[in-house]
């Protein structure tokens, strides 16, 4: 596996793939790669026949206050991960390549309305950040397709309206949550949480599974459902930030919409999670 810091380096080895007519896969990451990200890789390796993992801890999605310097940064077990199953490339730029001027005299690419809820409400700016960097990302590999996975189910949909709007010639493909044996979905986050948080994490989920049977059911009422569910997460000891009922493109649902993606946001002391389950 080459592992590439420049741009101008990763630009000609990917020129002479290209050259040998050999399909690119993308799959982009802060890095810290669990289980999930892992299953990312495999996956791109069914769509492409060259996988490039980029690793790059993006300051701009994250805002004033939120974990960007205590981030976890774990390049070298990232890469040996990465070489373990197979990737091709691993690029892991530094800050100064992919923003060499200051950040607020960049450009940035910014999708409206729908970065305005769930996540986006709670986190003013972070979708900005995450358009923007992955739209540099797709310039600079240029992947016939990019794989991003469910857990940030809004970041995908964000991420497909920027491809659509912006004509990106990627496929983006979404992957299933991996999960932990007690529900909780894999993130990079879990390792902020201390034993006793992480006695409580998979609450996050167990309250998707309760509404999501409710719905199928027969409960029609959401915004009881949605209120029933933050008061089960509060009265445990997390801090449920929102658990929202929608259509799968994120518009409003009513009762009888199908199907459907339960979302959920919660913290647990200083950590926040993040969880969806979809109700076919
Ligand atoms: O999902 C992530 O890890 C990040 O938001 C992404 C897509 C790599 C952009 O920095």
């Amino acid at each position: 596996m080459l592992t590439i810091q420049s741009i101008a380096e990763l630009r000609t080895q990917l020129a002479s793939w290209r050259n040998q007519g050999r399909s690119l896969a993308l799959v982009p990451t802060m890095g810290n790669l669990h289980a999930g990200h892992l299953h990312l890789v495999e996956q791109a390796r069914k769509h492409a026949e060259r996988v490039v993992v980029s690793v790059f801890v993006n300051p701009l999605q994250f805002g004033p206050g939120e974990d960007y310097d205590r981030y976890p940064r774990t390049l070298e077990e990232d890469r040996l991960q990465l070489e373990a199953i197979g990737a091709d490339l691993l690029f892991a730029p530094l800050l100064t390549e992919i923003y060499p001027f200051p950040l607020a005299e960049s450009t940035y690419v910014e999708v409206p309305v729908i970065t305005e809820i769930l996540c986006g409400a709670h986190r003013p700016g972070h979708f900005r950040g995450v358009t923007t960097v992955v739209a540099k990302l797709f310039n600079l590999v240029q992947p016939d397709v990019a794989l991003f996975g469910e857990k940030d189910y809004q970041q995908l949909q964000v991420i497909r309206k920027m491809v659509t709007d912006l004509n990106f010639p990627v496929r983006v493909e979404s992957v299933p949550i991996v999960r932990e044996a007690d529900g909780l979905a894999l993130s990079s986050r879990n390792r902020y949480l201390n034993l006793q948080e992480r006695a409580l994490a998979p609450l996050l989920y167990q309250s998707l599974c309760k509404a999501r049977d409710a719905i199928v059911g027969g409960e029609k009422d959401f915004v009881a459902l949605s209120r029933q569910a933050m008061a089960f997460l509060e009265n445990r000891g997390l801090q449920p930030e929102y658990f929202e009922i929608r259509r799968t493109d994120l518009s409003g649902a009513t009762a009888d919409d199908r199907p459907l993606v339960i979302l959920a946001a919660a913290r647990i002391g200083a950590t926040r999670l993040i969880d969806n389950l979809s109700v076919p």
